[in-house]
């Protein structure tokens, strides 16, 4: 059974890439909230390349989801056994995904910047999870494997923390009544950005939101990317609520438009 419409799928990924794009493109990007520096050392300008960086590393994680939601119907095709589906094709069609949508190669960013070093260790990451789950992913007479766009997404972040984790997080979360994954929850801060900004009534669709705020009581850039639920999403958070779905959750009765989730990220300060 195709559990995604990998075309809508895509398409809802490329609308939020073009925004993001944009975003990348002008550093000073209109639609985010200005937040007050509270380290005197860092300028206006070192907080813009903060939050392009953390841009950076959401567009690239979108990326990497698009490449696994265009090919869930592979995945999902029981009479296959090697797909074809490495680690090494994944990022190269993600590569290819972050480049339409920013103009950039990503791999062109040298390593000695921290923009280059942490988008380096994301695409390794992407890397080695597809490559570890080639078992599940190669497993012929099972159509659903559980191989799904959240959950490689959740792996690329762990992954990314084993490596980076005390420079940079990237956390896929979601309104707490939405959460299914217990290590996906809000914390507190999160929580409060989602209700009372992106749930606010009058807050512009798509608009990121970040601040200076402290993470595990470092010094952080936090930068917030909201995420709306399209058609595609709703055969597993849709209606009926509490009626299971495929991967065994019950659904959310959750409506096309719906904020789904928040791709969160924080990008720590050096200690002074
Ligand atoms: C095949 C069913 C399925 C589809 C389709 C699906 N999801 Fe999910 N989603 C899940 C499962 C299962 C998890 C929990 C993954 C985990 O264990 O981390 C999840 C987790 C999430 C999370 C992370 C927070 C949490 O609840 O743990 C977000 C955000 C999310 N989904 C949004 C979406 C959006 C947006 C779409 C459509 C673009 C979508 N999902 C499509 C099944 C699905």
């Amino acid at each position: 059974m195709n559990i995604r419409e990998p075309e809508t799928g895509s398409r809802v990924l490329r609308g939020q890439s073009v925004r993001l794009g944009v975003c990348l493109h002008a550093i000073a990007c209109a639609v985010i909230i200005f937040s007050s520096l509270n380290l005197a050392t860092l300028t206006r300008a070192d907080e813009s390349d903060e939050v392009a960086i953390a841009l950076s590393l959401a567009k690239m994680l979108q990326a990497g989801r698009q490449v696994i939601s265009s090919k869930q119907a592979l995945i999902n095709d029981p009479d296959r056994g090697d797909k074809g589906l490495t680690g090494d094709v994944v990022l190269a069609a993600a590569i290819e995904n972050y480049k339409k949508a920013t103009g950039i190669d990503p791999r062109s960013i040298s390593a000695s910047s921290r923009r280059g070093r942490l988008l380096q260790s994301e695409m390794a990451a992407i890397k080695e999870v597809v490559d570890e789950n080639q078992r599940f992913i190669n497993e012929k007479g099972v159509a659903f494997k559980g191989f799904i766009p959240a959950i490689f997404a959740r792996l690329v972040t762990e992954r990314l923390d084993e490596k980076i984790g005390t420079d940079v997080l990237i956390k896929v979360t979601a309104p707490p009544q939405l959460v299914r994954n217990r290590k996906s929850r809000p914390d507190k801060w999160e929580r409060t950005v989602i209700e009372e900004k992106f749930l606010a009534p009058d807050w512009t669709r798509g608009r990121i939101f970040y601040q200076v705020e402290p993470n595990q009581g470092r010094d952080a850039l936090r930068v917030m990317v909201p995420e709306y639920y399209t058609a595609s999403c709703l055969s597993c958070h849709g209606e009926k609520t509490g009626e299971v779905d495929i991967t065994g959750y019950p659904k959310e009765g959750a409506s096309e438009g719906d904020l789904g989730g928040v791709i969160s990220i924080t990008l720590f300060r050096q200690q002074q």
